[in-house]
């Protein structure tokens, strides 16, 4: 009969309940992957994140941050392309849905502002020019709580919706105060 793995253990003198703790010696395949699974977390450790011969995630996030921001900022537009949007009825027609669907939470369904400040006045906290308007447009004021639309929106839709911001500029309607500054550069009242 052959021999039981039981047999060659080490009997460790502890019995409870009349069972017999054995010390089995572990299988091979058991104590590579015990062991492998250890060096291999040193090795790795050393690579990515001691030694930074490989990079680290928090490094690889930090590149994808910049490289994102990087492109953020190159989101650029000449006040021409602006201005034959706004000429275009049907470029107003699709800004005023984006308008409707994603901003009315925020600056109300007249743009006269709630949360956010009110658009038809000629005082902007960041400009009113239409290059102004797609900047704020395109990456936010998060800290503020006006969403970068960029990313989400796609930069057709935020040309639209700029194209329509700016049809509503100086068509003042009752709502927030005004906020910001007007082209010459005087203080809202
Ligand atoms: C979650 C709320 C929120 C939503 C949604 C939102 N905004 Fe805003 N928006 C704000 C806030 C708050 C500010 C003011 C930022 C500041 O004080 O610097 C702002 C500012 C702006 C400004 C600059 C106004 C100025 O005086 O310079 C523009 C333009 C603007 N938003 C357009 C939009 C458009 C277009 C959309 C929809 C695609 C939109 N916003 C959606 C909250 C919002």
């Amino acid at each position: 009969m052959a021999e039981r793995p039981q047999d060659a253990a080490v009997d460790t003198g502890h019995v409870y309940d009349g069972i017999h703790e054995l010390d089995n010696r572990l299988p091979n395949w058991w104590l590579l992957t015990f062991w492998g699974s250890i060096v291999f977390a040193m090795v790795y450790w050393f690579l990515y994140q001691s030694a930074g011969i490989l990079p680290s995630h928090a490094s690889v996030f930090q590149e994808e941050k910049a490289a994102w921001e990087a492109k953020m900022l190159a989101a650029s537009v000449t006040p021409e392309e602006i201005t034959a949007l706004v000429a275009d009825p049907e470029a107003v027609a699709r800004g005023a849905e984006t308008f409707t669907t994603y901003c009315v939470a925020c600056h109300g369904p007249d743009a006269g502002g709630k949360i956010g400040p009110n658009l038809t006045d000629k005082w902007w906290i960041h400009g009113g020019d239409p290059v102004s308007v797609y900047k704020t447009v395109s990456n936010g004021v998060i800290e503020k709580g006006m969403v970068a639309w960029r990313p989400t929106l796609g930069d057709a839709k935020v040309r639209d919706v700029v194209a329509y911001v700016i049809t509503l500029r100086e068509h003042p309607v009752e709502g927030k105060a005004p906020e910001g500054k007007d082209a010459e550069g005087n203080a809202a009242p």
